[in-house]
């Protein structure tokens, strides 16, 4: 059986596809060796486009290259026809939704939202900022809705936010914490402690490099992946 995750938020830009894409590259490397899915479910194609640029790359570069893992292309129907059988062949599967929503139609109704019936964790990515207060606190209500629903069955949906784009400065630190309390008060979503920062290696993805180093390392941007990768672990591993 699958671990079937999500990196959810209805904001746009927040992390998603970039944390689903690290996170996949860490539990596909030789360290932990995890079969790997990642679905692309997004019109934009984001992850799906990294693979087929990594793929020209390494076509070029190596004889025999193998990726660690698969990225595939569907939409809700295909996802639905298929889940069970993916269930059945990967340790963990990703699934990269779109961060827009229609706002003419009925959330629930919306296929961002049916798609989290095949999930069991989705991890909010948080940035900080009463914008991103707002919608956030919207998307982790409606999550506390499906969770409810789920409640009785095999598979509960498990629901955890964590701190993308985090940055050390003084004042805006007093905030996002007084956000975060915010946050898990009003909606029970326990947050992780690690918090992901911004780092331009981040930026600069593939589909098959892990950065996870296992102790210590040197490069910070590497190190902080890795302590948030191992509480990651932690949770989903319990
Ligand atoms: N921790 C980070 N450090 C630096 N850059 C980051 C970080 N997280 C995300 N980014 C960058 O922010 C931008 C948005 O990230 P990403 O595409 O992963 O967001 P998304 O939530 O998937 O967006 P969308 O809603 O459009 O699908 C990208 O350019 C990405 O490289
Ligand atoms: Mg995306």
């Amino acid at each position: 059986m699958a671990k079937i995750i999500l990196f959810g938020n209805q904001k746009g830009g927040i992390g998603k596809s970039t944390l689903s894409i690290l996170t996949a590259n860490a539990l596909a490397a030789p360290d932990f060796a995890y079969k790997v899915l990642v679905i692309d479910n997004d019109m934009q194609r984001s992850i799906i486009s990294i693979r087929e640029y990594d793929r020209e790359i390494v076509e070029e570069e190596y004889e025999d290259f193998e990726f660690t893992y698969d990225v595939k292309a569907l939409t809700y129907h295909q996802i639905r026809e298929k889940i069970v059988d993916f269930d059945k062949d990967y340790d963990f599967i990703f699934i990269d939704t779109p961060g827009r929503i229609d706002l003419e139609q009925d959330i629930k109704q919306q296929e961002i939202t049916k798609l989290l019936s095949f999930v069991d964790y989705v991890f909010v990515p948080f940035k900080g900022g009463a914008l991103n207060l707002d919608s956030t606190l919207r998307y982790a209500k409606l999550l506390l809705d499906i969770q409810e629903l789920r409640k009785e069955k095999a598979r509960p949906l498990n629901l955890y936010g964590l701190v993308n784009f985090y940055r050390k400065n003084a004042i805006t630190i007093q905030e996002l914490s007084d956000e975060i309390d915010y946050l898990e008060s009003n909606t029970k979503i326990r947050f992780m402690k690690a918090k992901i920062k911004q780092y331009a290696l981040y930026e600069r993805l593939n589909t098959y490099e892990s950065l996870y180093k296992k102790g210590r390392t040197s490069n910070k941007a590497k190190q902080g992946f890795s302590m948030w990768f191992d509480e990651f672990l932690r949770i989903v591993l319990q």
